[in-house]
């Protein structure tokens, strides 16, 4: 009974020390992956027009220099801006860009969807699944992770389409 007391309290105290930022729970890599940053209206604007706009969290720096840079030749398409919005949109990425272990490196082709992260944590994704016309690409998140456009990807809100 003491004992149970004892950890509902420390429990509630831990908590608290978290809620205001004393102690950094021990997140799983992907929480802060995902992390909600202040939204760049701008970056809403000019890069969720063909797909979502993916976290900043889930590249590395490099990773989105050299996307920027490359924007006329952007994975078959061309997503050209004016220079002085890729100026404002870099610094913005490269400000959030993922600094942690496992989004350090650059993934292939600066793709988060080759990211040794992302491939393990979709290793129970079938092939099949990966083909549906109503997925087509892994890098269309938005298929099954419903709340990725306002950068939520708790597993909670994933819907495998069928
Ligand atoms: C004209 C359409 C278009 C615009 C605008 C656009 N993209 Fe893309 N983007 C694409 C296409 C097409 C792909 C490849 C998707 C696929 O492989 O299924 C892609 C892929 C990506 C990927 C790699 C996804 C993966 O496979 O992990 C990133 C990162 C990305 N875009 C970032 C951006 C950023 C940042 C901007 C804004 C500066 C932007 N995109 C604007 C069309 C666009
Ligand atoms: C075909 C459906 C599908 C697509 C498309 C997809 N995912 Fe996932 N995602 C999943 C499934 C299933 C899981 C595993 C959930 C689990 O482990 O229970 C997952 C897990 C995740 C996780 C870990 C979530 C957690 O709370 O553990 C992240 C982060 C993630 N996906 C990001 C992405 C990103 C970013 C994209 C697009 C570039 C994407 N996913 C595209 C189905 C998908």
């Amino acid at each position: 009974m003491t004992r149970l007391l004892f950890s509902n309290v420390s429990r509630f105290i831990f908590s608290l020390l978290v809620a205001i930022g004393i102690v950094a729970p021990a997140m799983a890599d992907n929480d802060r992956r995902a992390q909600q940053v202040p939204m760049l209206p701008k970056y809403q604007h000019e890069c969720a027009a063909c797909h979502i706009a993916y976290p900043p969290g889930m590249l590395p720096a490099a990773s989105w220099e050299r996307l920027l840079n490359n924007l006329p030749r952007h994975y078959g398409t061309d997503a050209s801006l004016d220079p002085a919005t890729v100026k404002q949109l870099a610094t913005w990425l490269t400000n959030y860009a993922g600094t942690y272990t496992r989004v350090k490196e650059a993934p292939a082709e600066d793709r988060i969807t080759r990211s040794a992260w992302f491939i393990r944590e979709h290793d129970e994704v079938s092939a099949a699944t990966w083909k549906l016309p109503a997925v087509k690409s892994a890098a269309n998140c938005i298929a099954c992770h419903t709340q990725s456009d306002k950068g939520d990807f708790n597993e909670r809100h994933i819907r495998i389409p069928r």
